[in-house]
C-alpha cells in the first residue's frame, strides 16, 4: 500500500486511517535506539516483531566496541565484550553515546601508537547497527528516527545542540538521507499506547545507562492515531543520571578503596582521586592507561603508605582490566536489584580477593542521584500544572528502573498510579518503529 508520507505528516487522513496505516503497512523507515549499554533497531512489517534481531539472533546489541590492536580487526556488541574479555590486546570501548555533547568528542583513544579519534569509533558502531538492522529486514534503510535523551546536557542548550547535530552528521555519514529524532521516552510511551485499551495519563520513566527521561502524556487508542501529538504531550523532561553512574558510584564506594582510594601519601596527603574516577567510569576507564595516567601512578607507588594497595592498581592498570572490574561492579548492582548482599569479585587483580556489598550501602551511595531524579519527576508535574493525583499510570522502562530503590522513591511520588513496565531493554526501539512509520510512512 502507497501512502504519501508528507499527507502523513501533515496530518491529513489522521485519526483511524493513520492507525489502519501502521498496523497494515510495512514501513520504509526503522527506529534506531543508540543506547549507552544497550542498542536496538525497529521497523514496522505486519507479521514480523517489531525489533529487528542484531545479534546471535537477539534484538539488542550491546553498544561495545573492540577494536584489536594487531591486525585492526573490529568486534561489536557481545563478541566485543567477549573478545576483550578472552585477553586480546586492543582496546574496548563502552558507553561511547556518553561522548556525545562532552569535551571528550573531539578527542581520540591509542591502540599501539595509533590514534582513533572517538567520532570515528561512533562512526563504525551506527554504521555497524544500520547493516545488522538492514540484513535483519532484508531490505535498505534511508530514512530513520534515532531515539535521543531529553538532554544529552544538563542546562546547556547549545551543547545539547552540538549532541544532537553530531549524531545525525554520524548518521549521514552511513548512509541515512532522512534523519528525524524522537525523545526517547515518547517513543517508549508510543509502545506501551499500542497495548492499551482505553485513555490514559501516563508519567513515562525511562532510567537507562546514561540519562533519566520523562514524558508525561495523554495515551489512548483514539489519540494514537493522530498525527500530531503536541496538545497530548503535557510535559517532558530528564537529567543526565543512569545506570552507569550507579557503577560509578558503587566502585568508588567498594573497589576502589581496595585500591588505594581514600589512602594516604607519607606526608600525609591524600592519594589524589582523579585516575580511581576515570577508573569507575566506562567512558573513561581508556584515560587511566595513558603514559601520563603512568607516570602518576609511578608517582603514586614511590611515596603511598599503603603500597600493598596501590600495587594492585597498577596491576589493574597493566592488565587493562579496568572494563572487567567495571563488569564485575555492574554485575554486583543488578545482583542487588534481587538479593539483600552481594560481593563485587576482585579476583583478576588478586587470587580470592572480593568485597562484600549489600542493598544499604549501595542506596548510600547512589542516594544523591536518586533524590536528584526525584525532584526532576517533582519538577516535571509541577511544569505541567499537574496533581500527582492525576496521573493514572507510571510505566517504566530502561534496565535502571529495576533499581527498587528508585523505583519505589518515584512510585511514591505518585502513589496512587498504577505501575507498568515495558520491554526494558525494547519499548524504545518498537516505539521509534512507530513513530518512523508515521514520520516516514
Ligand atoms: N536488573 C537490573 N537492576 C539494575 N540495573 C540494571 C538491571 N538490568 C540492567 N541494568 C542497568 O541498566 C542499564 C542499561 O539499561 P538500558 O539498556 O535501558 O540503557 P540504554 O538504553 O543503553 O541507556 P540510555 O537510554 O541512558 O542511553 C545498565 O546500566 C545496566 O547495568
Ligand atoms: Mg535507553
Amino acid at each position: 500500500m502507497y501512502v504519501d508520507p508528507c499527507a502523513l505528516r501533515a496530518g491529513a487522513g489522521a485519526g483511524p486511517l493513520l492507525s489502519f496505516v501502521l498496523h497494515h503497512m510495512t514501513s520504509i523507515a526503522c527506529g534506531i535506539d543508540f543506547g549507552t549499554s544497550n542498542s536496538t533497531a525497529g521497523w514496522v512489517c505486519p507479521g514480523r516483531d517489531a525489533l529487528l534481531l542484531l545479534e546471535d539472533g537477539k534484538p539488542t546489541l550491546p553498544s561495545a566496541i573492540f577494536f584489536h590492536a594487531e591486525d585492526a580487526e573490529v568486534s561489536y556488541g557481545r563478541a566485543a565484550l567477549s573478545d576483550y574479555l578472552a585477553g586480546y590486546d586492543g582496546r574496548l570501548m563502552r558507553s561511547m553515546k556518553s561522548l556525545l555533547g562532552s569535551s571528550l568528542m573531539d578527542g581520540h583513544t591509542e591502540v599501539q601508537g595509533r590514534s582513533l579519534p572517538f567520532r570515528t569509533l561512533l562512526t563504525r558502531f551506527i554504521a555497524e547497527l544500520k547493516q545488522r538492522a538492514e540484513r535483519s529486514a532484508g531490505r535498505e534503510f534511508s530514512s530513520v528516527v534515532l531515539g535521543r535523551p531529553v538532554y544529552f546536557v544538563d542546562g546547556n542548550p547549545e551543547a545539547d545542540q552540538l549532541a544532537e547535530d553530531t549524531l545525525a552528521d554520524i548518521a549521514r555519514s552511513t548512509g541515512f538521507k532522512d534523519i528525524a529524532f524522537q525523545f526517547e521516552p515518547l517513543a517508549a510511551a508510543f509502545d506501551y499506547e499500542s497495548r492499551i485499551a482505553r485513555e490514559e495519563l501516563v508519567l513515562v520513566i525511562d532510567i537507562g545507562g546514561g540519562t533519566s527521561d520523562f514524558t508525561l502524556i495523554r495515551l489512548g487508542p483514539d489519540r494514537a492515531g493522530r498525527a500530531d501529538r503536541r496538545d497530548d504531550i503535557l510535559a517532558n523532561g530528564g537529567v543526565h543520571i543512569g545506570g552507569t553512574d550507579f557503577d560509578k558510584q558503587l566502585s568508588l564506594a567498594s573497589a576502589m578503596p581496595l585500591l588505594g582510594l581514600g589512602t594516604q601519601f607519607r606526608n600525609g596527603k591524600d592519594v589524589p582521586s582523579t585516575q580511581y574516577g576515570n577508573l569507575s567510569c566506562w567512558h573513561t576507564i581508556n584515560i587511566a592507561y595513558s603514559k601520563k595516567a603512568w607516570e602518576h601512578f609511578t608517582f603514586i607507588r614511590s611515596n603511598a603508605v599503603e603500597r600493598d594497595k596501590i600495587e594492585r592498581l597498577l596491576k589493574l592498570v597493566t592488565e587493562r582490566s579496568g572494563h572487567w572490574l567495571a563488569m564485575q561492579v555492574e554485575e554486583a548492582k543488578i545482583a542487588l536489584s534481587q538479593l539483600p548482599d552481594t560481593q563485587v569479585d576482585m579476583s583478576r587483580i588478586e587470587a580470592g580477593l572480593a568485597v562484600p556489598v549489600d542493598q544499604a550501602q549501595f542506596a548510600d551511595a547512589i542516594g544523591g542521584l536518586v533524590g536528584k531524579v526525584e525532584r526532576t519527576v517533582t519538577d516535571i508535574l509541577a511544569q505541567a500544572g499537574v496533581a500527582a493525583a492525576d496521573v493514572d499510570t507510571l510505566f517504566f522502562t530502561g534496565g535502571s528502573s529495576r533499581v527498587p530503590l528508585l523505583r519505589e522513591r518515584l512510585a511514591a511520588l505518585v502513589p496512587d498510579a498504577k505501575c507498568q513496565e515495558g520491554d526494558v531493554f525494547g519499548s524504545i526501539g518498537m516505539g521509534l518503529a512507530l513513530d518512523a512509520a508515521r514520520k516516514f510512512g
